[in-house]
């Protein structure tokens, strides 16, 4: 559930219209609903009551300073996957106690700036990136709290990009191999090896996959405890969907929760959940006006302002998103199918193809919806466009929390060499 919705014939995320926050800061521009990233805590934490878990935001998802300090007051941590991210959690108050640091690469300066604020856990993913954290937090004289990822060769359906846990992907250790890259582990000077980490993939509807993985995974900690391991942690990632189209029906946290509950059955410790999406995506959308029609043979393009720059997820995974005219359609007002492309130099600068949309004409501003999570965090500056800013809502009030770059701005990193005449 999301707090967007057509108020006196406008869009309006809570109490604020859509076309002022237009009006004023311009398109293409984020907007995030303050009371949809704290209802989905609560959903998540209400649905995981009985079992001791920490809930740790995928910054990867929305890194936005002003939407991680508004989840860190629902007492949310992060799973963060570099050095930055860490940094973007800490700068917006989340305790380092609440970070857990993820991914296949971490480089020495990264285990550094992780030891260095004793963050809760690292989760390594391979033999190599363990002896180097050793080495690390030997040299810092610290330890290293560690959770072993693992790759439990189990399917996640869905995206084939991202999907993380079959054998052939880059994730994880390779099953067979886990006991004794545990048993590794544990010799090495200034890691703790606490607990056993796994993630899937994202945007996954259907619970089989994940109770799958998580039986394997919970088997595996059980039997390295009885062989003497100090696992104390279950870190299980994150990957629940959303509902992008009307009709999708993944998963509810509840019945997650559930599934959670019954496969750790009276497994000794404690857990941890990296939800991104789940969280963010529903509590965003993106505006954009539309710039003309234009006419082909076969169909008509609506050109936006948008483009793939600005949300890359149509272009990256043929993802489907509803796309909401901000002026309610009125009785009467054509419908019409609309390819909706953006402005950017590439075929795939496509948000929706062949889309039934009603009353809409040149001008008119539109509704990208469920953009919060993996929209502005996968920007850029492609075809030399600003970064897209962001826009968060509280009940009547809203605020820029990222302004649009001006030219100067955009540039001000690049230099010319000596060389030039
Ligand atoms: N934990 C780990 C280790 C992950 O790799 C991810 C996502 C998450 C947690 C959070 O997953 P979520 O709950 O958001 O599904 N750009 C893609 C999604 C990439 C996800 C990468 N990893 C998209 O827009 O669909």
């Amino acid at each position: 559930m999301h707090h967007f919705s057509h108020r006196g014939g406008e869009l309006a995320c809570e109490e604020v219209s859509l076309a002022q926050v237009a009006e004023a800061v311009g398109t293409p521009v984020y907007v995030y609903s303050t009371a949809t990233l704290e209802r989905h805590v609560r959903v998540i934490a209400e649905a995981m009551h009985d079992i001791e878990c920490l809930i740790a935001f995928s910054v990867k998802a929305n890194g936005n300073l002003a939407v991680l300090a508004t989840l860190a007051a629902q007492g949310v941590g992060a799973d963060v996957v570099s050095g930055g991210e860490l940094q973007r959690a800490r700068r917006a108050g989340i305790p380092a106690r609440k970070i857990v640091f993820s991914g296949v690469g971490k480089t020495r300066e990264e285990m550094r700036l992780g030891l260095a604020e004793g963050i809760y856990q690292f989760n390594v993913e391979s033999v190599a990136e363990l002896r180097t954290l050793s080495e690390v937090a030997c040299d810092m004289g610290r330890t290293a709290s560690v959770a072993i990822r693992v790759n439990p060769d189990v399917e996640a359906g869905g995206h084939p990009n991202i999907s993380t846990g079959k054998a052939g992907d880059k994730f994880g250790v390779p099953w067979d191999a886990a006991p004794a890259v545990f048993d590794e582990a544990a010799r090495l000077p200034g890691l703790s090896v606490v607990g056993v980490d796994v993630h899937i993939g994202s945007q996954i509807d259907r619970l089989a996959p994940m109770r799958a993985a998580f039986a394997k995974t919970v088997a595996l900690a059980k039997s390295l405890q009885e062989a003497g391991h100090a696992i104390s942690r279950l870190d299980l990632g994150g990957g629940l969907g959303v509902p992008y189209a009307r009709g999708d029906a993944p998963a509810s946290p509840a019945a997650y929760a559930e599934m959670i509950a019954d496969v750790i059955g009276d497994f000794d410790g404690a857990l941890v959940l990296e939800p991104g999406r789940v969280i963010a995506a529903n509590a965003g959308v993106l505006l954009t006006r539309a710039l003309y029609l234009k006419n082909a043979p076969d169909r008509t393009f609506l050109v936006v302002d948008a483009g793939m720059n600005d949300f890359l997820r149509p272009a990256l995974y043929d993802a489907h998103h509803e796309i909401v005219p901000v002026k309610a359609p009125r009785d009467g007002d054509e419908t019409r199918q609309f390819d909706v492309v953006g402005p950017v130099c590439e075929s795939t600068d496509r948000f929706a193809v062949q889309r039934a949309l009603t009353g809409v004409a040149g001008g008119d501003l539109l509704a990208i919806m469920s953009t919060g999570a993996y929209g502005a965090a996968l920007s850029s500056q492609y075809n030399a466009r600003p970064l897209v800013p962001e826009v968060l809502v509280r009940g009547q009030q809203w605020h820029t929390v990222r302004r649009r770059p001006s030219f100067e701005e955009m540039i001000q990193l690049e230099t010319y060499p000596e060389w030039k005449s």
